[in-house]
C-alpha cells in the first residue's frame, strides 16, 4: 500500500511505503513530520528507511527529524555529500524493505544528485521520480549543478527503458495531477517530444524562472538532513 502526503506550500507529494508491519518514506517534508509520526505509530509501523530523491529547494526535509524519531536509516544518492545520511545510495543498489526490493536508478539533470527509485509490489510497477520527470513537465536545470543534457539522457536513456505501464509518483505537482505513466508520458509530456536532444537543451536553458522561496535555506539545511 502507498499512502500520500501533500505539503500545500511546496506542493510536494511525499510516499509512505507500508509493506506489513514495516514502511518506507520517500521525500517527507519537516512541516508535515507529525502527520507521518502519528500514521506511522497509529498503524504500530516500523520505519525502515526515509529517502530523499536529491537535495531539495523548495522546503526542509524531515529525514533528521524521523530518524531522531524512529531510528530508521537516511538514504540519499552519495552525490548529495550530505554528511548525515546513513547510507548513501549508488546507481543500481537495492534497498531490501519487507520481501520488496526498492531499485535506485541514478538520474542526475535536475540536479547531480538526483534519483529515481523503482518498485514492484503486488504485480505492480511504480516509479518515484522525484523532480526528474513530472507529471507533463519535467524538473528544472538552472541550480544545483543541473544539466539539461544530463536530463535529457536520465530520461530517453535510463526512464525510456521502463515498462510503459510503470506508474510515476513525482515529487511534486502544481496542478492537482496525481499519477501518470512511464507510456502516457513519453506520449503526452511536451518535455519528452522535443524533435530532438538540442531543442529539448535549449529550451530547459531558457526557462528563466525564479529561485525558489526557500532555497538558501532549505538547500544549506537539507545537507544536513533538515537540521539547522
Ligand atoms: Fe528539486
Amino acid at each position: 500500500m502507498i499512502e500520500r502526503f501533500f505539503h500545500a506550500e511546496s506542493s510536494t507529494h511525499t510516499y509512505l511505503i507500508v509493506r506489513g508491519n514495516e514502511c518506507v518514506i520517500i521525500d517527507p517534508v519537516l512541516d508535515d513530520v507529525d502527520q507521518y509520526s502519528d500514521l506511522i505509530k497509529e498503524q504500530n509501523l516500523k520505519l525502515a528507511y526515509a529517502i530523499d530523491t536529491h537535495i531539495h529547494a523548495d522546503h526542509i526535509t524531515a529525514l533528521g527529524e524521523l530518524r531522531e524519531r524512529h531510528g530508521c536509516i537516511t538514504i540519499m544518492g552519495e552525490q548529495s555529500q550530505a554528511a548525515c545520511v546513513s547510507q548513501p545510495i549508488n546507481c543500481g543498489d537495492v534497498i531490501d524493505f519487507a520481501d520488496l526490493k526498492i531499485n535506485a536508478l541514478f538520474t542526475p539533470g535536475h540536479t547531480d544528485d538526483s534519483y529515481c527509485y523503482y518498485l514492484e509490489m503486488d504485480n505492480m510497477k511504480y516509479l518515484f521520480t522525484g523532480d526528474t520527470l513530472l507529471i507533463n513537465g519535467c524538473g528544472r536545470t538552472d541550480f544545483q549543478n543541473g544539466s539539461s543534457a544530463d536530463l535529457h539522457s536520465s530520461l530517453f536513456t535510463t526512464l525510456r527503458k521502463l515498462d510503459s505501464d510503470t506508474i510515476v509518483l513525482p515529487a511534486h505537482d502544481y496542478n492537482g495531477k496525481l499519477q501518470s505513466t512511464i507510456g502516457h508520458e513519453f506520449e503526452n509530456n511536451p518535455r519528452l517530444n522535443f524533435s530532438s536532444r538540442e531543442e529539448f537543451i535549449e529550451f530547459m536553458d531558457n526557462l528563466n524562472l525564479p529561485d525558489p522561496k526557500l532555497m538558501d535555506v532549505a538547500v544549506t539545511a537539507n545537507k544536513n538532513c533538515g537540521i539547522s
